[in-house]
């Protein structure tokens, strides 16, 4: 089969397809055809040497990626939940070796769940990291409740899009941040209000939230607590909460954390419920085939990505 391989830590010309024998299914997987995958960020990071990399680095060959969309074509012994033909998607085998970069791959049968008929598989694909982070920081992690104020930076973003849809669904009061650009994106999601972080500060225009999601670090955590009412909470993705956060945010009472999100098979049949429903849609920016998946790295490399970026593998 061919598998995208990442020679070594690096840029975007690292990745080079090869032939390499299909993988083998243990008792509580099953093997996947894979017809899709999505890149994030992490991919990036890895690919560059940082975030998984030290995990992945000793293995041989080392492949990235780690949401897919594919059909089932065997099970381990111990499989019951799926069966060979069911079209599946997911998020597999993370925080670990992925290895969704190939034209097949192996994955833990309680990593998937059963793709809705009534979705593509570009869709599928595209609803699997980004929306299992969404769910498990808001359902989860800040346990968001109807009526609260909930601030969500980057909210065109692959996770963000996916968190302004949620927060509504759970019937929060919801504002977003994104540049202008993506102004009519972000309202027509659900956003409540929308703030430019381009033009405005948005710790001048919001008050009193009960949550914030940072997807963006730097300096951002640390400015959003100005925006949390005492006892609020802030959840943050990229990147880690300083010891300058933590010690302002005690003062004021405001819970802050990272959440770093896991393979769940159940929470990925929450969201495939959820989507079937058309309450949360996944938003594709771009598709590259697989040969130009090194285009789709340098996408996201942007910063400017809207929605998701999928690649097609077969
Ligand atoms: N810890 C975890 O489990 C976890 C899980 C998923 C993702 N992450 C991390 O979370 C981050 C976001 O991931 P993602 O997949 O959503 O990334 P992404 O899709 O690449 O995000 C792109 C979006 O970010 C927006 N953006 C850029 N700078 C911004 C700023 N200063 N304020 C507001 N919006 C800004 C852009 O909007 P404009 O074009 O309008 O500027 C764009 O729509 C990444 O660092 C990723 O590694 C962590």
């Amino acid at each position: 089969m061919k598998a995208i391989i990442l020679k070594e830590a690096g840029g975007p010309e690292n990745l080079v397809i090869k032939d390499i024998p299909v993988p083998v299914p243990k008792k509580d997987e099953v093997l996947v055809k894979v017809k899709a995958i999505s890149v994030n960020p992490v991919d990036i990071k890895t690919r560059k040497g940082l975030s998984l990399y030290n995990e992945l680095k000793n293995d041989e060959p080392i492949i990235l990626g780690w949401d897919i969309a594919g059909e089932v074509v065997q099970t381990g012994e111990d499989v019951t939940s799926l069966e060979e033909g069911d079209e599946v998607f997911g998020m597999i085998n993370f925080p670990g070796h992925g290895k969704a970069y190939a034209e097949y791959v192996t994955a833990p049968a309680n990593h998937l769940a059963e793709k809705p008929d009534l979705i593509s598989t570009q869709e599928a694909a595209a609803g699997t990291l980004a929306a299992l982070t969404a769910w498990q920081v808001l359902l989860d992690e800040a346990k968001l409740q109807a009526g609260e104020k909930i601030l969500i930076h980057a909210a065109a973003g692959g996770v963000g899009h996916f968190a302004v849809q949620i927060a509504k669904y759970l019937g929060a009061y919801v504002i977003g941040t994104a540049s202008e650009a993506n102004y009519d994106f972000v309202k027509e999601l659900g956003a409540d209000d929308f703030v430019d972080y381009t033009k405005e500060k948005f710790e001048d225009i919001v008050k009193d939230a009960d949550v914030v999601f940072d997807t963006v670090g730097g300096d951002n955590p640390l400015r959003s607590l100005a925006v949390l009412k005492e006892g609020g909470r802030l959840v943050a993705i990229a990147g880690g909460i300083t010891d300058e956060v933590t010690e302002i945010a005690k003062s004021k009472k405001i819970k802050a954390w990272r959440h770093l999100v896991h393979s769940n098979g159940d929470d990925m049949e929450q969201i495939a419920e959820l989507m079937e429903a058309g309450t949360i849609k996944a938003y594709i920016f771009k598709e590259y085939p697989f040969e130009e998946i090194a285009e789709a790295h340098r996408q996201i490399e942007t910063g400017k990505t809207r929605g998701k970026v999928i690649v097609i593998v077969q």
